[in-house]
């Protein structure tokens, strides 16, 4: 929970800082499955709206194996009362050949009613830290589209590094977007 002030307009807003135990992450449980399911639509979250889907993916990959498997996972990003906020998510991403090359890639969607408090970049903080402590990889990525500036202000407070454009990397809402590339290493 943010600290300080009431929430104003984004470009009158002054710098705010928010707890690492304002939020935490938990594995799924049954419970979460529908609610997640529900913020799946071009309204609630237009940036990771790709197509539609099979509306049960969330209790498909909860009824497989829990949410996480070897190469992907999902967690739910919940408040310090237990107040579930939204989600985390990864897959993995090779960069070459060996085992030595694979990177992780996260992306986030929080609920509209929970964004603008501070969350995003905390649960993305604490993301890391848990794929850095559970998985032998050196690189975790995020990209973002290039007009998403509430997720790349969140990457940057996550200690995140931008490292460059991918021209028209993503197809979505009847047109190709560029997205910006972040990665957060194991030493940063
Ligand atoms: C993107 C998201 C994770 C950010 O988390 P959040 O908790 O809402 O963001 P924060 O409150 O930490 O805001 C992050 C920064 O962006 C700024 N910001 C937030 N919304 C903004 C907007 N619409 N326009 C401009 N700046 C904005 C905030 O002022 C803050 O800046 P600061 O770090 O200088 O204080 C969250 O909004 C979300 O889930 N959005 C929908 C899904 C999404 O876009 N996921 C990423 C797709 S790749």
């Amino acid at each position: 929970m943010r600290t300080t002030g009431v929430r104003t307009p984004f470009a009158l807003q002054t710098k705010q800082y928010v707890s690492m135990e304002s939020v935490r992450l938990r594995g799924l449980i049954e419970s979460d499955l529908d609610v997640l399911t529900a913020n799946e639509t071009p309204g609630s979250d237009p940036w990771n709206y790709f197509e539609i889907g099979a509306s049960n993916r969330f209790h498909r990959r909860f009824a497989d194996n829990g949410g996480i498997t070897e190469d992907t996972g999902v967690l739910a990003v919940e408040t310090s009362e237990g107040v579930l906020v939204g989600s985390v998510s990864w897959f993995t991403v090779q960069h070459g050949p060996s085992a030595a090359c694979r990177a992780i890639n996260i992306g986030i969607s929080l609920f509209v009613e929970h964004r603008g408090q501070g969350y995003g970049s905390v649960a993305q903080r604490q993301l890391c830290d848990y794929l850095f402590s559970t998985r032998l990889v050196e690189r975790v990525e995020a990209a973002t589209d290039v007009e998403n500036i509430a997720e790349r202000r969140a990457l940057e407070t996550a200690s995140f590094s931008q490292e460059g454009l991918l021209r028209h990397a993503q197809y979505r809402a009847g047109e190709w977007h560029d997205i910006m590339l972040y990665s957060r290493l194991r030493g940063d």
